[in-house]
């Protein structure tokens, strides 16, 4: 889909991989709507989007409600007069052992990185399809979607799959009409390391991240803005699969291989009469 003269709202887009999306959006000639949980981060970045010549409003949401992400679509619609694109990008993220997980953790986790999302493509999908015409929903996945990458991360692979598994089943249901994307980055430079700040305190409240991590971040990491140049050619290309680092292949070829042996040693045979179930819809 081309990019010049569309909309978008951005989730997460105070900070980080959502303000790269921001930034890379301004200069294709895209409006944005920049949301976030920190409001005056969100206001700054949509300021630095205004700068770059295209219309931009901010909004203070959190995204885990769907009260809150129908009230940041009716801004969005109200701000820019129509919305095309929705990234939901907002996302966090604890590290440790995964016996040690806390129930309230892996519950913010999954409320932020999957429920957030979920309220995301509802709520736009549902205007999308009312409205007609080109429309496009990115989420941010991760390569922790296509795999277990690294240790002491367990609920945010769990979250991250089913990133990739609603997009999957989205485009599935709604595709070509209304456009489907998952971006998968690997080590990107933001402040992730340090989502502990926004923890509400029905989970625990604020938690300070573990400086490794943002030493690991600094050392091993790409530049957000880079990666929000790679969204806004993603969707221009209209790839469901955003990647950004190409030795994620080893994670895609190491579930394929895997699941390729062990069914053609479990079922030599392919499907026998027993076999009833019909073909994919793939
Ligand atoms: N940085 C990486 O290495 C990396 C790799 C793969 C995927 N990701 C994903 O990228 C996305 C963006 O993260 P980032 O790395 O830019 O981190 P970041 O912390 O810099 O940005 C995340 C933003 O989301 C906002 N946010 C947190 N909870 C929210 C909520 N409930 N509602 C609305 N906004 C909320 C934060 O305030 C922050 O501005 C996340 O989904 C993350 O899981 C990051």
């Amino acid at each position: 889909m081309k990019l010049a003269g569309k909309s978008a709202v951005v989730t997460g887009a105070g900070s980080g991989i959502g303000r790269g999306i921001a930034l890379a959006f301004a200069d294709a000639g895209t409006n944005v709507v920049v949301v976030d949980i920190e409001g005056a981060k969100a206001e700054a970045v949509a300021a630095e989007v205004a700068a770059r010549g295209v219309r931009s409003s901010s909004f203070a949401a959190d995204v885990r409600d769907p009260a809150a992400v129908a009230a940041m679509a009716d801004h969005g619609w109200s701000a820019l007069g129509r919305i095309d694109i929705l990234c939901n990008n907002a996302g966090v993220c604890l590290t440790g052992p995964g016996f040690d997980i806390s129930d309230t953790d892996f519950r913010w986790q999954l409320d932020v990185n999957v429920v957030g999302v979920f309220n995301g493509m509802r709520e736009f999908g549902r205007r999308f399809r009312e409205q007609g015409g080109p429309a496009w929903i990115v989420s941010t996945g991760s390569h922790h979607s296509i795999g277990a990458p690294t240790k002491g991360i367990a609920a945010y692979v769990a979250s991250k799959h089913a990133v990739l598994g609603l997009s999957e089943a989205f485009r599935t249901e709604y595709g070509p009409a209304i456009g489907v994307g998952v971006l998968c980055p690997g080590i990107v430079n933001t402040s992730i390391w340090d989502a502990g700040r926004n923890r509400p305190a029905e989970y625990g409240g604020k938690v300070s991240g573990d400086p490794r991590n943002q030493q690991a971040m600094l050392d091993l990491g790409m530049n957000p803005e880079r990666v929000g140049q790679l969204v806004a050619a993603g969707i221009e290309n209209e790839d469901f699969y955003i990647w950004t680092h190409p030795q994620d292949l080893d994670l895609i070829e190491k579930r394929y291989a895997e699941g390729r042996d062990t069914i053609t040693r479990q079922w030599p045979d392919g499907p026998t009469a027993e076999h009833k179930m019909t073909p994919h819809e793939v």
